[in-house]
């Protein structure tokens, strides 16, 4: 057939017009500005970041994101926690993927799951908390394990219950004025603890406050002077409506607890592991760290961050959409907002 060079245009113009959706989206993936809630979220190497049930520390201007990495290629039998940093929030560099080999020979299926890492001053130690379990969940431990380096060999110290009691979901919190918190999901007692760490973080010295509400996924903020906890129903890896409550003080009395988004949303599909909270120079923005769980795939579980709606004893997860952080001033854009 022959293509004249009139034919030929409108055929290239024709493919860049049906193109034009695709290549602006690649494009915004590439501005390294935005997060996209629930999309898959390349680190540096252009692999898609494992961290799930995350925790996030800062170390001066440099936050340090720690979870779970699932990755499909992992070699088996190990569990692993994958290590990254970024200045921004938004983009991610790979720092080191962590190993540990049963360290309680829990067999086959054992679970390493949540993983937190606090840094103490006092001892330059990164003390890394895990949830450490067997295939049926039974064990129900905290696991310890500290590193001279952020992405160093972490070494298994031990595992116990906190309180004596068992600890599934584990959370983390680090109040303003650096003190440290385990946050813990206890099945007998249907509720969550809040537990200060001892000064060497290896242990938990006493118990602030027992949150008498069956949560798991527990996060905690401090806002404008009032604490809010979050929380999801125990539903496995299914999602449910999460909920928040707030209290003058970590020890509590905490108000009842409400959802964050309309219940039938299941939280957009996601459950809470983390709040952060960024303080800039305008603005100060707390964001909602969710996993997107996907059981039979879980190396392509997804992230869910949205900054939410907070104060005055109120707290909303907005609609995901995607939207932009600028870490020195706090501010965030919301698309379409
Ligand atoms: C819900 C927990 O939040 C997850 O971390 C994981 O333990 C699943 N349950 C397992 O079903």
């Amino acid at each position: 057939m022959h293509i004249n060079s009139f034919n030929l245009r409108t055929v290239l113009l024709l493919i860049m017009v049906l193109l034009m959706p695709a290549i602006s989206l690649i494009a915004q993936k590439k501005d390294g500005k935005t997060i996209y809630p629930g999309a898959v979220w390349p680190d540096n190497r252009g692999n898609p970041i494992q961290a799930h049930g995350g925790g996030i520390i800062r170390l001066g201007s440099t936050y340090y994101w720690f979870g779970e990495y699932r990755a499909k290629d992992n070699p088996p039998g190990y569990r692993y926690v994958g290590c990254y940093s970024s200045k921004d929030l938004v983009n991610w560099t790979f720092l080191k993927r962590i190993q540990f080999s049963d360290p309680e020979n829990l067999g086959a299926g054992w679970v390493l799951e949540r993983p937190k890492v606090y840094y103490n001053e006092k001892t330059k130690k990164f003390v890394m908390y895990m949830h450490l379990d067997d295939r049926s969940y039974k064990f129900a431990r905290v696991g310890v394990a500290v590193s001279d380096k952020v992405d160093g060999d972490y070494q298994f110290v031990k595992s116990f219950r906190p309180l004596g009691l068992e600890s599934r979901d584990i959370g983390q919190f680090i109040d303003d004025d650096g003190s440290c918190y385990l946050i813990f999901e206890s099945r007998p007692t249907r509720g969550f603890y809040i537990a200060r760490l001892s000064d060497d973080y290896l242990d938990v010295a006493e118990q602030t406050c027992f949150i008498s509400a069956p949560l798991e996924g527990g996060a905690i903020v401090q806002y404008n002077g009032l604490y809010y906890a979050i929380g999801s129903a125990m539903t496995g890896w299914n999602p449910n409506p999460n909920k928040f409550a707030t209290a003058e003080s970590l020890k509590g009395p905490w108000s009842e607890f409400t959802n964050i988004a309309p219940p039938e949303k299941n939280t957009y599909g996601s459950q809470s592991t983390m709040l952060i909270k960024v303080t800039g120079s305008k603005d100060t923005t707390v964001i909602f760290m969710g996993d997107q769980w996907k059981p039979s795939t879980q190396w392509d579980s997804r992230y869910l961050w949205m900054p939410v709606e907070i104060g005055d004893g109120k707290l909303r997860l907005p609609e995901p959409k995607p939207w932009k952080l600028n870490i020195k001033t706090g501010e965030v854009k919301i698309e379409n907002n």
